[in-house]
């Protein structure tokens, strides 16, 4: 079942990925949510609409949580995860994570579909049509880029590890917790990148490119596919103070599990763990 589930998640993936290919840097609307850091785009819309349509014409009775059909702001999307966990199987939706690199003509805009079967989540999906690069991961089963088995990378200390972190679209306060942990881990790591797509870095740090990866204040719909592919690929995830990840989770830290204590510590010496 889970090859079904997730070669339906993958089909409707790249169909969203080819609207993101086609419209990357020519949006006609965009339009501020909670602030002019928050953009959403026809695209987004779109793209929404059409996972939403091919995952009900295959699993008619799942429900669906996505981005964009939830009202904007940290508070109404907790309210929203926390109603649509009582659905037995609920996939959660990110029609474009990277909406800011998509307006500007970025890359770093990526689709990420999850399912969840009572609260676990048990397939993710990330692809990045920019580069035709799709991530998938199945519970138990491992985790594949374009097919082929990825692990996380080696690296057993900060000092030679590659991070990546993000800035929040609507709070200040996030970040500046941010700002604190990247001061803290960026003179003692081998360097940092935002890249600008909280899937995308999860999906590096499965696939072994980046050593690690935390951001504060997230909503579930940017970590649930690649919180899989990470444990699936041999790596760790967690919330910002080390606390097992659940769909819940706001602050996270993910790594290739080696240099995860360091990490966790490094945010908490900084008081950069968002809790
Ligand atoms: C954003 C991206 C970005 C992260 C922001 C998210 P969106 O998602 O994941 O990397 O820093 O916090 O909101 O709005 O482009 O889907
Ligand atoms: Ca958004
Ligand atoms: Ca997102
Ligand atoms: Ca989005």
């Amino acid at each position: 079942m889970h090859d079904r589930f997730s070669g339906v998640a993958e089909a409707a993936a790249r169909e969203a990925g080819h609207l993101i290919r086609e419209r990357i840097g020519r949006a006609r609307e965009v339009g501020e949510k909670t602030s002019n850091v928050d953009l959403v785009t026809e695209v987004d819309k779109q793209s929404e609409a059409v996972i939403r349509t091919e995952l009900l014409a295959a699993f008619p009775e799942h429900k669906i949580l996505g981005e964009e059909g939830v009202a904007p702001g940290s508070a109404a999307s907790a309210e929203a995860l926390n109603k649509a966990l009582s659905a037995e199987y609920l996939w959660i939706v990110d029609p474009i994570d990277g909406t800011t690199n998509f307006v500007h003509g970025l890359p770093g805009c990526t689709v990420s579909i999850a399912l969840a079967h009572r609260g676990e989540v048990i397939v993710g999906v990330i692809y990045d049509p920019l580069r035709d690069e799709m991530f998938t991961a199945s519970r138990n089963q491992g985790a594949f880029l374009n097919g082929t088995p990825i692990s996380v990378s080696k690296e057993d200390n900060l000092g030679v590890s590659l991070l990546a972190t993000g800035f929040p679209g609507d709070k200040e306060w996030a970040r500046e917790v941010n700002l604190r942990g990247m001061v803290a881990l960026s003179p003692i790591c081998r360097n940092i990148r935002a890249i600008g797509s909280a899937a995308l870095h999860l999906a590096y740090v499965a696939c072994g490119r980046l050593s690690g990866f935390w951001e504060i204040d997230l909503n579930a719909w940017d970590m649930a596919a690649g919180s899989l592919l990470v444990q699936e690929a041999g790596g760790t995830v967690t919330n910002t103070a080390g606390v097992d990840y659940s769909l819940d989770v706001r602050h996270i830290a993910a790594s290739n599990g080696l240099i995860h204590t360091e990490l966790i510590r490094a945010l908490k010496q900084s008081d950069a763990t968002g809790l």
